[in-house]
């Protein structure tokens, strides 16, 4: 379910720059909000991992911390297998072939990124089941990083001036990247999401991060999630 074609990670890692406005600012915060609010050795859960990137930005910022990645494309997980290999960070993340429900440890984790994932799922129950999910595997207290793809008004003309200026192979045209993100996925209003996190059992949100079409969004773990 939403997990991505195999074949789409071939190309992931190079487009996903040229697509999200900041995106490497918003993984560069993340490390950075982490090391403020962790620190020695520490457990981040990160469902839908993908290529790995998250993690290996992390990693650097928290030479301590351990992750558990979950991801249900084959084909995107052997990338991040590949990608930490690489940055010699193998001993520090397990890797999940699959989804939430396929980690069973409740309360276990210190941190929780989840990148790019939610706006893929259906506001029908799925959004809300994930991060009750999420939650669930959370100890209190413990802080959620979310960059989301929210129905948020923003300057549509700019961010087709910016997707038309990365544009290359494989990056389809400005007009089928915007298409796509309002027809295809699942943005819900922030407000929505806004109480789907509070039913989910987290507080203090805030913003740390917007772009044109995302934001990134901090909470904690602390109230029992209704699910
Ligand atoms: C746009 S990628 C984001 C990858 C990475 N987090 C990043 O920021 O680059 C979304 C990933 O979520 C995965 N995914 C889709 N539905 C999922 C679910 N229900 N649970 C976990 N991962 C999911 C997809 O297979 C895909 O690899």
């Amino acid at each position: 379910m939403n997990a991505f074609p195999d074949a789409a990670a071939k190309i992931y890692d190079d487009n996903i720059v040229r697509l999200v406005p900041g995106y490497a600012l918003a993984l560069d915060l993340m490390g950075s909000i982490l090391t403020a609010q962790l620190s020695g050795p520490c457990r981040i859960l990160v469902p839908g991992c993908g290529t790995g990137s998250e993690i290996l930005v992390i990693a650097k910022c928290l030479p301590e911390a351990r992750f558990v990645a979950v991801e249900p494309s084959v084909g995107m997980l052997d990338l991040a297998r590949q990608r930490v290999g690489t940055a010699g960070l193998s001993e520090r993340v397990e890797f999940v072939c699959g989804y939430l429900d396929d980690v069973g440890e409740q309360g276990a984790f210190d941190a929780a990124t989840v990148s790019l994932v939610l706006h893929f799922l259906p506001d029908d129950g799925t959004k809300q089941a994930f991060l009750a999910g999420v939650a669930q595997r959370l100890a209190p207290n413990a802080p959620l990083l979310l960059l989301d793809a929210p129905n948020i008004a923003f300057d549509e003309s700019a961010l087709r001036q910016w997707l038309l200026i990365q544009h290359g192979p494989g990056v389809p045209p400005p007009d089928a990247v915007i298409k796509r993100m309002q027809t295809l996925w699942h943005r819900a209003a922030p407000e929505r999401i806004a109480e789907l996190l509070a039913r989910a059992g987290f507080a203090e949100q805030a913003t740390f991060f917007q772009t044109l079409g995302y934001v990134g969004t901090s909470a904690l773990r602390r109230l029992p999630s209704v699910d």
